[in-house]
């Protein structure tokens, strides 16, 4: 049995992931910044919360599907932008790009990743694209331009990146941005032959070392190199830089790591189409409120704007929780990657399908036939 045939929940896959992968490449997807606070709290956000059945009621015609932005979607989740993701398993992005498309969820290519945006864009043309603010307006206005002429039609700005997390269990695993070749990572590669084979020298042989593609215009620096963390300083960077973005950008803008609901409130005025609600999976502000517990007050703010979830959601029964509390749609980084890492887009649509499964069948033993209305079955624990 391949270990993907193992994983019957999207938890299993963490397990797993960390006895193939080496501990520094492990280390760096599964962490948290400082305390791991803001991470464990996006989990036990979701434990506050329980669900009211109704019974008898004839569900046998349920639907997952949703629509947002006029799109039909299969279901209500899709796949967070996760740089980087070529160092856990081949080619990731191609992967979790072709997953996402096979089973008709949202996928979002980070502006960290390591295959080139227009690769991605044929391989899945309903693709979001995801892009840091830059301090060089001339910079990311040629970035926009790239992306606008690959056909990308929604580009999701990350906003909660001002500096860099502090993730010292990164410091402690040895992993560093740029990687540096040192010994231990020389002897944790060792200990991972499959990774060393089936990732790091399959990469090197078909593609040459990787690179940060999409980090600028031109192309961005490989992963080793000193360069590859240049722009992590944002921290002079304002709304009226969201503003400009704004008026150079045509398509659906996205502010992505929206926790306040008068930030909600300011991303509405200035014109995006929506926000994601998101702590960045508990890897920027440690002790960061859960977007959980966050979510019904920005979705006031938000008024008419759709609000989109992410951080925390493994379960079925979560992305009812997060939908009950006014997400239009759930995004999900760590398993996915995990099932990259393992089973490639195979392993990933095997994820997509548990978690789909899962809602299905959760809907029928609520008692609901929509991903509407779900607040009457979901009430918060005193
Ligand atoms: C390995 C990794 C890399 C990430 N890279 C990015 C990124 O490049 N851009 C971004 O906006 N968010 C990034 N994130 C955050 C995710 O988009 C998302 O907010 C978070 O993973 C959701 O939490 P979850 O992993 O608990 O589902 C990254 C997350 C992980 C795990």
């Amino acid at each position: 049995m391949s270990s993907i045939d193992q994983v019957l929940a999207l938890e299993d896959l963490e397990p797993l992931a960390r006895r193939i992968l080496p501990n520094g490449i492990f280390s760096f997807i599964s962490g948290g910044a400082e305390t791991n606070s803001a991470m464990n709290g996006n989990r036990a956000a979701f434990q506050s919360f329980d669900l009211v059945p109704e019974v008898l009621v004839d569900t046998s015609k349920r639907t997952t599907e949703v629509s947002l932005f006029g799109e039909q979607w299969r279901a209500p989740f899709g796949i967070a932008p996760m740089g980087g993701a070529g160092l856990a398993g081949f080619r990731a992005d191609c992967a979790l790009a072709k997953a996402a498309r096979e089973e008709r969820v949202p996928f979002i290519l980070s502006g960290s990743s390591l295959v080139r945006l227009e690769e991605i864009a044929r391989i899945n043309p309903d693709a979001w694209f995801q892009a840091y603010l830059s301090v060089d307006r001339d910079e990311i206005g040629a970035l926009i331009d790239r992306v606008s002429a690959a056909a990308f039609r929604t580009l999701v700005i990350t906003a909660d990146v001002s500096v860099s997390g502090n993730r010292e269990n990164l410091i402690r695993a040895g992993f560093t941005t740029p990687m540096r070749p040192t010994v231990r990572l020389a002897l944790e590669v060792a200990r991972r032959p499959r990774w060393l084979f089936k990732t790091a020298m399959r990469t090197y042989l078909q593609h040459g070392m990787p690179r940060y593609e999409n980090a600028s215009a031109a192309g961005g620096a490989p992963v080793f190199s000193a360069t590859a963390t240049r722009a992590h300083v944002r921290d002079a960077l304002s709304w009226a830089d969201f503003e400009w973005i704004r008026k150079k950008w045509t398509g659906r803008l996205i502010v992505k790591g929206i926790l306040s609901p008068s930030d909600a409130a300011k991303a509405r005025e200035i014109g995006a189409d929506a926000v994601i609600a998101s702590n960045h999976g508990g890897r920027q502000l440690d002790c960061a409120i859960s977007p959980l517990h966050a979510l019904p007050q920005i979705v006031e703010a938000a008024r008419d704007m759709p609000v989109l979830y992410d951080s925390g959601i493994r379960r079925g029964t979560d992305v009812i929780k997060a939908m009950s509390q006014g997400a239009k749609m759930v995004f999900i980084g760590r398993p996915f990657l995990y099932a990259a890492a393992l089973g490639e887009e195979q392993g990933v649509r095997h994820a997509i399908k548990l978690l789909h499964a899962e809602l299905h069948r959760n809907m029928a033993l609520l008692g609901s036939n929509n991903l509407y209305d779900l607040h009457k079955r979901v009430r918060r624990r005193t």
